[in-house]
């Protein structure tokens, strides 16, 4: 299966936001990947709800939804009226994982489980089969732009093998850093979902940048 890409709109224009996300729409992106950080789990705040419901309005791609905040089990039902199809929370940010994740599932959302880079892959052996995707976190949450950790090529190999032993289709997504080489690891040692946020919009060409990313093999 060919991978995906998730334009991040944390580093589009939100001046004009329409725009991009008209760009996206007429592109090769697969998901609109949005980024809600809450100033506590993450030293960042960036947009919530009301902003993500006016981006569903127009959105013709599923809408991947990558909660950086404390206590996300409190937002599931805003998530999923805000048009969310993916909902993912933060392995760290959750006391009850499996309870999120049911939650996620019986309000109609995909769930995705987030581990930040220093959590290792081992510790979603016992949840892995409820889950749709697994994020992997290749810089630490809270900026765009920052650098690829190369440590990430490890766990996406790790969790791949695991994700197969099991006869599983969990999806692997990787967040942070992505671009045109570490895309292309990436996608070699197994990911499924690239999130691109300052390589997409940062290319004077974003529309061409998507169709780089989406054609690395
Ligand atoms: C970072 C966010 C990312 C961010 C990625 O905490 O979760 O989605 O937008 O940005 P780039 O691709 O610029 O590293
Ligand atoms: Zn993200």
């Amino acid at each position: 299966m060919a991978h995906k890409i998730a334009p991040s709109l944390l580093s589009a224009n939100f001046l004009n936001l329409q725009a991009d996300i008209e760009m996206i729409d007429n592109s090769e992106a697969d998901w609109f990947h949005c980024d809600v950080m809450d100033g506590t789990f993450v030293p960042n705040i960036s947009f919530g709800f009301p902003i993500i419901k006016q981006i569903s309005k127009i959105a013709k791609k599923p809408l991947d939804v990558h909660l950086m905040i404390v206590n996300p089990d409190k937002y599931i039902n805003e998530v999923k009226d805000a048009g969310a199809y993916m909902m993912n929370v933060h392995y760290e940010a959750c006391t009850h994982l499996h309870r999120t994740v049911s939650a996620i599932h019986d309000a109609g959302m995909k769930a995705g489980v987030t581990l930040n880079p220093h959590t290792p892959v081992s510790l979603l052996e016992d949840i892995l089969q409820d889950v749709d995707m697994v994020l992997l976190m290749s810089v630490n949450p809270g900026f765009g732009g920052q650098r690829f950790i190369e440590h990430t090529l490890t766990k996406v190999a790790r969790l791949k093998e695991m994700i197969l032993k099991r006869n599983l289709h969990t999806l692997i997504e990787v967040d942070g850093g992505v671009n045109l080489e570490t895309g292309k690891l990436l996608v070699d040692a197994g990911a499924d979902v690239l999130v691109a946020g300052n390589a997409v919009f940062a290319d004077p060409d974003p529309t061409e940048m998507i169709h780089k990313l989406k054609s690395l093999a």
